[in-house]
């Protein structure tokens, strides 16, 4: 399964990524993160690396060469990507973890980020997954990466919806476009909530633009505090709470509970 995670910015989606990533490789699933956000760089350490992988846009040469050199023998120009494939300094592994980054905007007036939307489009398209394998994808915040059809190949979409409205609105924008191009399954979870009754409230929000939510992290200080140091906690409540929803991702998707 390759599932995106989006929602609006700051709402928590590469805590959901690193959260979900974690689960499922306590359930035995085969995990490979794919960081599509090209201007926060932290996710490898919310992951436990000590460093970021180099960037899939470097092997293509860079911005400005990707046309020419998505044609040109490397893996990339395969028309399908086993996750062995791809070369060791791209690929950061620890404990059966994987990272993969698409790139990153580094300097002011060096253009706009496009061609990165149509790395990651195609990276994910050929991403060629095995069984026990799942792709989670940390997408930039917002709605962009629909309009650069990174979404195509992806079966499933995760909209982080935090409590303010906006939140709920950019997640009824992404909830349209994904299944206005054919997303075969897309949920919601909340994050940050801070009582059982405002959890309520968001579901009925969701619930009445007919968005299906599948789990809701409360608002977890053990994150909160961790997140000064840009790391995740190994344990806690928000640790706890994404068991339940793995699960029901996973059934929903009909995959098994463990890999
Ligand atoms: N359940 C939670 N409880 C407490 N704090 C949280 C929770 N989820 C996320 N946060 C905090 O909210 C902030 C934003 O989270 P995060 O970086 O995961 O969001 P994001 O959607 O990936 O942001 P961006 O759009 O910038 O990529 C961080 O400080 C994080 O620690
Ligand atoms: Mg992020």
């Amino acid at each position: 399964m390759k599932i995106s995670v989006c929602g609006k910015g700051g709402s928590g989606k590469s805590t959901i990524v690193a959260l979900l990533a974690n689960e499922a490789r306590a359930r035995d699933y085969r995990v490979l993160v794919v960081d599509s956000d090209e201007s926060n760089s932290g996710l490898f350490r919310m992951l436990g690396f000590d460093y970021p992988p180099v960037p899939l846009m470097e092997l293509v040469g860079g911005k400005k060469s990707l046309q020419q050199k998505m044609a040109q023998p490397s893996v990339l120009s395969e028309t399908q990507i086993a996750t062995a494939h791809i070369p060791e300094q791209y690929l950061l592994q620890k404990n059966g973890l994987k990272l993969v980054a698409i790139g990153k905007i580094l300097q002011s007036l060096e253009g706009c980020a496009c061609p990165m939307g149509v790395l990651s489009r195609e990276f994910l398209k050929k991403l060629a997954l095995e069984a026990d394998e799942l792709a989670i994808v940390d997408m930039e915040a917002g709605v962009e990466h629909f309009g650069r059809g990174v979404e195509t190949s992806i079966d499933s979409v995760l909209i982080v919806v935090e409590p303010p409205l906006e939140s709920v609105n950019v997640g009824q924008k992404i909830h349209d476009l994904a299944s206005g191009i054919g997303v075969k399954n897309v949920w919601a979870i909340l994050n940050k909530v801070p009582s059982d009754e405002i959890a309520t409230r968001l579901k009925t929000e969701l619930q009445e633009r007919h968005i299906e939510v599948v789990g809701c992290i409360y608002f977890d200080a053990d994150i909160f505090r961790s997140s000064l140091e840009g790391r995740m906690p190994a344990k806690g409540v928000a640790v706890r709470e994404i068991k339940d929803v793995l699960e029901r991702i996973l059934s929903r998707a009909g995959l098994p509970a463990s890999g």
